[in-house]
């Protein structure tokens, strides 16, 4: 992942002594304080390396969470700057704002080849304001403190956003290597996919998945439904599902994709057992039993034990495969096999396998697989689903000029 290759760094010239406005999608999961998953970070090193090599004074500019466009230490970037630190074995000066004294200050001490963090560009309402103008003003504060952007945060590359768009409006610019690594991924995804393409889908919502499955029913061979979605797909089957999770408006939905995967040729696999439990999250309850006895009062948490088989069975002979959204509660030791049977599956496969999405990609790092048993593990949730849907991804689109 991050290989450099494919960047067009290069565009920018001579960059000694450049200031560098890198965007990177550094939006970790956190917990008390503490990263619990620092994928993201780590993906994001060999641009902002690259670009200390080659004598930048490297400003990187990152979101977390989603703050109220206003500073709120929950979601200060604070820890972030401490562990990009650590791992690229130099200390980050980190701004304590964003276009304010701190940043302009931290900007202005830095000496060829370091590295600075600003904070959460999200503290500033114009990151992310539907308000052109609004965003224009805010891109032009970020902008005075670059003279060139490279666009770097994949994650993000679906949002029109100050940070992600408009900046690079306003100064020279160019792709980074993790993005355009994880392009290069879709597009042998979406343009030439070797067969059998098996997708696998999890998540809580169907609401989430539409646009994907849309465009996926037309161009994969099987298609796997795990996670919370699948019980709406079961109730669209006219199954009793307890209480789990149930998005009533997407039966319609549901029922169309069904009859369109039978019309259409495509194999769409549906969770043959689920473990359930009493209550969200109550181990002590949970039990296997069959999708189409789900006991009333129960609610679903994972697919059961024969559906991971039968998704692994399915996904043997994959010679391509994406998986997006986990299986069930994984974070929960009693319902994390569902997603630890696929994440093994997709180890197995002799073809390219990709792991799409913040979640799914903690999973497998959580659940304790090596991260290079994977074809690729994107730093993208939206954004590679919006690409698979076939959507322009602003963030993207802005550099082509
Ligand atoms: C993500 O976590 O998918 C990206 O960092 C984008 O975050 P957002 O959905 O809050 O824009």
């Amino acid at each position: 992942m991050g290989g450099l290759a494919a960047s067009d760094v290069n565009r920018l010239g001579d960059l000694t002594g450049k200031r560098v406005l890198v965007r990177s999608d550094l939006n970790v999961p956190l917990d008390d304080g503490k990263i619990t998953d620092d994928g993201r970070i780590r993906a994001s090193l060999p641009t902002i390396q690259e670009l200390a090599a080659a004598g930048a004074r490297v400003v990187v500019m990152a979101h977390l969470g989603r703050p109220k466009g206003a500073p709120d230490p929950a979601y200060s970037l604070a820890p972030v700057a401490a562990r990009l630190g650590e791992l690229l074995g130099t200390p980050v000066a980190f701004a304590t704002d964003t276009v304010g004294d701190s940043a302009t200050a931290t900007v202005a001490g830095l000496a060829d080849g370091q590295v600075a963090l600003l904070e959460n560009v999200r503290f500033n309402a114009g990151e992310t304001s539907k308000d052109d103008a609004e965003r224009g003003a805010f891109a032009d504060q970020l902008a005075t403190l670059g003279d060139a952007f490279v666009s770097d945060g994949f994650g993000v590359v679906h949002r029109k956003q100050a940070s992600v768009y408009d900046v690079a409006q306003r100064l020279p610019h160019a792709m980074g290597g993790l993005v355009a690594a994880e392009i290069d991924v879709l597009e042998r995804l979406t343009e030439r996919p070797e067969r059998p393409y098996v997708v696998v889908l999890g998540g809580s919502k169907v609401s989430d998945k539409l646009g994907v499955i849309d465009n996926l029913l037309g161009k994969a061979d099987k298609l796997l439904i795990g996670g919370g979605m699948l019980f709406t797909f079961l109730k669209a089957q006219g199954k009793e599902i307890g209480t789990s999770l149930l998005e009533e408006d997407q039966i319609p939905v549901c029922l169309d994709y069904l009859e369109r995967a039978r019309a259409q040729g495509v194999e769409l696999l549906l969770p043959v057992d689920v473990v359930v439990a009493d209550k969200f999250g109550d181990e002590a309850s949970a039990r296997v039993v069959a999708a189409d006895a789900i006991p009333a009062g129960t609610v679903g948490l994972d697919i059961g034990p024969e559906s991971g088989r039968l998704f692994a069975a399915a996904l043997a002979d994959a010679k391509t495969v994406f998986w997006n959204g986990p299986m069930g509660v994984f974070e929960q030791p009693a319902f994390a096999e569902g997603t630890r049977a696929v994440a093994q599956a997709l180890t197995e496969v002799d073809g390219l396998s990709v792991v799409g999405g913040g979640d799914s990609a903690a999973a497998v790092r959580q659940l304790g697989f090596d991260e290079d048993a994977f074809g690729h593990i994107s730093t993208g949730g939206g954004a590679s689903l919006e690409y698979l849907e076939g959507k322009t991804l602003p963030g993207i689109d802005v550099l082509k000029d």
